[in-house]
């Protein structure tokens, strides 16, 4: 996918889709956006919760969730799946600055997490497990069961294939009950099609920029 770099509100950079005319992260800030929705509204919650972590996020993109969440989850042992059918080239992640958020540990952290051999699951830290996926979410066959979910794939508007209830009932079927699935999107229609999956729906505040997002929990027993 052809991609240019772009400067987002807090400094830090992601990259824009010409063809979509879409981002990777909020044009208000791209480690602000991943901070809010990912760690503080979903990692912290399930770090409270979970003795593991178990994670699948939809949509690896430029990793940066990866590293934020190895980098807040030290103390506990993490199993980190990542689906995307369109990995970022190396050039492209080189010429993103997160060099200037990051120290050069967290930094080395990240290129490992980027060196990381496709399909095979690859040991960052003695913590963190990492399994990158060259898969579409609708054509994944993964074991399951995660007990936090990072959907972070283009948006309802651009990728509306991918937000629909039959795509949140597969992302069900692979998460734990009581596991979390945070997203950036509050559209309605984004609700209902998380509801009728099976989860319970809650409207949260947003990064800025964004009044809403939404965290959903997999209710214990289906309705
Ligand atoms: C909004 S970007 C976010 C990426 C990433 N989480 C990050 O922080 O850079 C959406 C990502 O979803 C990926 N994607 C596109 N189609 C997908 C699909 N069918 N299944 C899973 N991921 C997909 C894109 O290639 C892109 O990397």
């Amino acid at each position: 996918m052809k991609t240019e770099i772009r400067t987002t509100g807090d400094g830090s950079k992601t990259l824009y889709v010409p063809a979509l005319n879409e981002h990777y992260h909020s044009t208000f800030g791209a480690l602000t956006e991943s901070m809010h929705v990912f760690i503080r509204s979903g990692l912290r919650n399930a770090l409270l919760q979970f003795d593991e972590i178990h994670l699948l996020e939809i949509g690896f993109g430029t990793g940066l969730n990866a590293l934020l969440t190895l980098l807040e989850a030290k103390d506990k042992n993490v199993f980190y799946t990542a689906l995307e059918p369109f990995p970022v080239d190396r050039k492209t992640i080189t010429s993103l600055n997160y060099g200037e958020f990051f120290t050069g540990q967290e930094i080395i952290l990240y290129e490992q997490i980027h060196d990381a051999a496709f399909g095979e699951k690859c040991r960052i830290t003695s913590r963190f497990e990492l399994l990158k996926l060259e898969s579409p979410v609708q054509k994944a066959i993964l074991p399951g069961k995660y007990n936090l979910v990072y959907f972070d794939a283009f948006g309802p508007d651009v990728q509306p294939e991918l937000w629909t209830a039959s795509v949140f009932e597969k992302i069900a079927g692979w998460t734990a009950k009581g596991g979390i699935l945070t997203t950036y999107s509050a559209k309605g229609e984004v609700r209902r099609n998380l509801q009728k999956a099976g989860f319970t729906v809650e409207r949260i505040a947003g990064p800025p920029g964004k009044r809403h997002i939404t965290r959903a929990v997999k209710l214990p027993v289906r309705k």
